[in-house]
């Protein structure tokens, strides 16, 4: 697929996303989301590729859905549609672990696009928020649901009925952001992050992907029973093997993938 409002790169086996709607400040409209999702199943679909980071600009990661694609939509249309459902849905099935690097504004369909990574590395530009009551509506893809696990009760309800922004250091203090960069840093740092990430047995990174996240879907007796079995699951690999046969002759592991 030749893509328009997006740039995929390959870096060796990690894939670099970025946003590439400047004059609109990366905001989300349905070409930006079907490429996208184009560009996340691909991603999963490469065995060469395991790991990706997605980004924006200096100014924006992205500034939302588009305003200006939703203003004249009737309501009709957006519960027909099913708004973002399955767009959302592709997204958060990524199997390989992907990573937000976000520097400016994460505002809206944004900040939700930045929390559906598996973490956010943060420039000490960027700003967080849920501006949508400003506009007469409400976040609409898991905006008050992820930040809301992610910061809290406190913070999340402050931040959706005023829309204010929370910085970087805030983000960070509150958890919503894995660590802050130098804006001059961030790529770097996001795609040396994926690369180690990327270097990992790669069914156990998916694995232990999917262990945190079954955390956020699950009570605690179920999710420990899942952990268990899935930690069971991967002593069957032939990574595992490999891993720790090198570890006792002190070399590093050649994975395989199985
Ligand atoms: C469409 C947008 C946009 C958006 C910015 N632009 N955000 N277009 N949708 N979300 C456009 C502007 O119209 C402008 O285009 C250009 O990008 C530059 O933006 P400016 O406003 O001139 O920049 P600046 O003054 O620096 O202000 C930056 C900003 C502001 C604070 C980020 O742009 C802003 O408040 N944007 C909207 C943020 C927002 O409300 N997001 C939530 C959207 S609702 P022109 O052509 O005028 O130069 C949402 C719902 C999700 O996300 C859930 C749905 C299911």
């Amino acid at each position: 697929m030749t893509y328009e409002t997006i740039l995929v790169e390959q870096r060796d086996a990690v894939t670099l996303i970025t946003l590439n709607r400047p004059q609109a400040l990366n905001a989300l409209n349905s070409q930006v989301l079907v490429e996208l999702s184009a560009a996340f199943a691909a991603f999963d679909a490469d065995p060469s590729r395991h790991c990706a980071v997605v980004t924006g600009s200096e100014k924006a990661f992205a500034a939302g859905a588009d305003i200006k694609e939703m203003a004249d939509k009737p309501a009709s249309d957006f519960f027909l549609e099913d708004f973002f459902s399955g767009w959302q849905s592709k997204v958060v099935a990524t199997r390989k672990p992907w990573i937000a690097a976000v520097a400016g504004f994460a505002l809206g369909g944004g900040c939700e696009l930045a929390m559906m990574a598996d973490f956010i590395i943060a420039a000490d530009t960027a700003k967080f928020g849920q501006p949508e009551i400003k506009l007469g509506v409400a976040p609409g893809m898991g905006g008050s649901q992820r930040l809301t696990r992610a910061v809290g009760k406190a913070k999340a309800m402050e931040m959706c009925l005023t829309g204010r922004m929370m910085d970087a250091q805030e983000a960070e203090r509150a958890g919503l952001v894995a660590r802050i960069v130098p804006a001059a840093d961030l790529i770097d740092d996001a795609l040396k992050t994926a690369a180690t990430i990327a270097s990992m047995p790669p069914m156990a990174a998916m694995v232990n992907k999917e262990m945190v996240n079954i955390a956020f879907e699950t009570g605690l007796a179920q999710g420990l029973l899942t952990e268990r079995r899935l930690f069971q699951i991967l002593t069957a690999t032939e990574d595992k093997k490999e891993g720790m046969a090198a570890f006792v002759e002190k070399r590093p592991g050649v994975w395989k993938g199985r």
